[in-house]
């Protein structure tokens, strides 16, 4: 497999495969990778004649320095794991923060149309500014004809289909499904903190949104809200900071029902000190 750490190297080698029409995928990960990363990988290469994986630890979009100093870093891992898929296929970029942001370690400001004031936004402060910077870099680098994100992240997602559409990137962006665990846990590399009590509890959080799915067929978006503050009230090991209800374009919460509009229910839960988000289509 090979490794790049300089963005004049990728960038060389990806010229070199344009030239000849090869089709290039790109899934950009900050590592420690787990199987939910592979099901968006194992999709690129389905889609596509080479992959590009970056990993890179971002740094504009670490709120708290701490966070960013405990992100997990393994690369020879990473690059075994990827190595189960493909070892012709893929190839790695994985560059040093100079490599990326010289000795100006800051992000730009963007507009997203208001996407980045809502759900993570509140929380999570200069949060997709950071993404937004590092992604388009990643992008002006890669080339890529297809770029894979998951649903997961589902509000950096469409941020990032802003993103594209302002900037008018020839890129296409390709939403992937969310990988869970059998217990429906939705992957995460944070799922490896939880103590075994929590590890017990936390599928709790999909089986809610579940239910609230099938609630929302029949109940307002208010109902199914409290009913879902009620639920989540049963369980003492986990801390709701916030159940939306909201229209998938733009990412406010929803008003009043439409039958022309897509909906998604978003959440996140602190089970300890570990913050766990999800969500689901509703309709
Ligand atoms: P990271 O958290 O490493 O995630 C990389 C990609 O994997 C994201 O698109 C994320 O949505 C996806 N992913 C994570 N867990 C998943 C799961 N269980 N199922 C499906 N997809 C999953 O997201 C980032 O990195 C960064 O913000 C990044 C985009 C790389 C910019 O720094």
């Amino acid at each position: 497999m090979k490794v790049f750490n300089s963005k004049e190297n990728i960038f060389k080698t990806i010229e070199g495969l344009k030239i000849q029409n090869i089709t290039v995928g790109f899934v950009p990960t900050m590592g420690a990778l787990h199987i939910g990363h592979l099901s968006l990988v194992s999709k690129a290469l389905k889609e596509n004649d080479k992959v590009v994986v970056s990993i890179f630890v971002n740094p504009t979009q670490f709120d708290k320095k701490e966070d960013l100093k405990k992100y997990p870093r393994n690369l020879e891992t990473d690059i075994n794991l990827l190595n189960t898929l493909s070892k012709k296929s893929i190839i790695v970029y994985a560059p040093s923060v100079k490599d990326i942001y010289g000795e100006n370690i800051e992000a730009n400001n963007f507009n997203f149309n208001g996407l980045e004031y809502e759900m993570e936004g509140k929380f999570r402060d200069g949060h997709f500014d950071g993404v937004g910077t590092v992604v388009k870099r990643l992008f002006e680098i890669v080339k890529p004809n297809k770029a894979y994100f998951g649903e997961k992240d589902f509000q950096q997602l469409q941020i990032i289909r802003k993103m594209v559409e302002n900037f008018k990137i020839p890129v296409q962006i390709i939403g992937c499904d969310i990988y869970r665990e059998k217990s429906g846990l939705a992957l995460s590399s944070r799922n490896e903190r939880l103590k075994p009590d929590y590890v017990k509890v936390a599928p709790v959080i999909y089986k809610i949104l579940k239910s609230a799915k099938v609630k929302f067929n029949k109940q307002s978006a208010k109902k199914v809200t409290d009913w879902v503050i009620t639920e989540f009230a049963k369980y003492k090991l986990l801390k709701l900071e916030y159940f939306m209800i909201a229209d998938v374009k733009t990412l406010k919460e929803i008003k009043r029902k439409s039958n022309k509009k897509s909906y998604r229910a978003f959440i996140a839960v602190y089970a300890d000190d570990v913050r766990l988000i999800d969500n689901i289509a509703l309709n």
